[in-house]
Order: C-alpha cells, then sequence, then structure tokens
C-alpha cells in the first residue's frame, strides 16, 4: 500500500490545531503508521526542502519549519500521496477551496500549516528523513475490508 509524508508546521502545531487535522485523515480511512512530535535541526530541514534551495523564500522557510514541534506523520493507503495532497488543498492557502485543509485553516503561503509529499518518489525520499525503519509500523485494522471493496 503507498504511504506518504506529512508534516504539521509550527504554526498548527502551537494553534493546537493537531489533533482536529489528524482526525480528518483518520476520518478519510487512511492509516496512521508512523507518527512523531519533533523539533527539525537546520540540517534536516534543508535536506527535506532541498528542492528549493535556490528560491527566494528558501531561508524563511527553513527558519519557519525550525522555529518550533511539528508532528511528522506517515499515512499509508490506497493513493496515499494524491489523497493527501488533494486533502491539503492548493499551496498558497487564500486560493484553497473550503474544504481542505488550508482552505479551512490557513491565510497566508507562509504559514500553510502542513506539507505533503508531492509524489511517491519524494515520499520515499522524505519518510526516511523523518523515520527510522522501526518506527514506521505495519499492522492490521478490522475496518479495512469496509473501507476498501478490495484489498491487494
Ligand atoms: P509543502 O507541502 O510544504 O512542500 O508545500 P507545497 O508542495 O504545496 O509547495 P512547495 O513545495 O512548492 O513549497 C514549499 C513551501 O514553501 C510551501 O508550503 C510554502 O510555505 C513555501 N512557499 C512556496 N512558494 C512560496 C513563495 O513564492 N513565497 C514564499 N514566501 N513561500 C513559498
Ligand atoms: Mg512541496
Amino acid at each position: 500500500m503507498e504511504r506518504t509524508l506529512v508534516l504539521i508546521k509550527p504554526d498548527a502545531v502551537k494553534r493546537q490545531l493537531t489533533s482536529k487535522i489528524l482526525s480528518r485523515f483518520e476520518d478519510k480511512g487512511l492509516k496512521i503508521v508512523g507518527l512523531k512530535l519533533m523539533q527539525l535541526s537546520k540540517e534536516k530541514a534543508m535536506e527535506h526542502y532541498a528542492e528549493h534551495k535556490k528560491k527566494p523564500f528558501f531561508d524563511n522557510l527553513v527558519s519557519f519549519i525550525t522555529s518550533g514541534p511539528i508532528v511528522a506523520i506517515v499515512l499509508e493507503g490506497k493513493d496515499a500521496v494524491t489523497v493527501v495532497r488533494t486533502m491539503m488543498g492548493t499551496t498558497n492557502p487564500r486560493d484553497a477551496a473550503p474544504g481542505t485543509i488550508r482552505g479551512d485553516f490557513a491565510m497566508d503561503l507562509g504559514r500553510n500549516v502542513i506539507h505533503g509529499s508531492d509524489s511517491v518518489y519524494s515520499a520515499e525520499r522524505e519518510i526516511k528523513i523523518f523515520f527510522e525503519e522501526d518506527e514506521v509500523l505495519d499492522y492490521e485494522r478490522v475496518i479495512d475490508k469496509d473501507i476498501y471493496e478490495n484489498l491487494e
């Protein structure tokens, strides 16, 4: 089953939105297979956002994501990467549709409450930055047969 990395960013942790955001993913049927509260080092933040290294907003991005605690989550489900990106809404929260996480909870590009991997390739790379192999767990849920018509 596909996996993706989600980060609840420092703005959202400080605004006490963690449980609301987690509930949306659980209600959807995604399975939490990794979860931790942590504060990122500058080195890890730069590695995570390496694709943006040359962008003018890179320094702000790194200083923001390291400014306080984040919640790192690995979610598992069919097409988990795309499902999570759809639930997050567009990068600029002022354009994000109501009903999406950014659409409902954020107002500013630099305070957009959540990160989600943008491809399966990115997810594999990013999960390794935040989690040791034995911190991502495999387990069965009895509800799986009520969430999916066909289980692989
Ligand atoms: P992430 O899930 O956080 O990676 O967001 P994203 O994939 O929707 O956007 P992207 O990877 O393009 O940008 C990463 C983060 O940089 C965004 O979440 C924004 O917080 C920030 N960002 C992106 N574009 C801009 C910009 O033009 N200006 C500023 N100030 N910040 C930006
Ligand atoms: Mg991104």
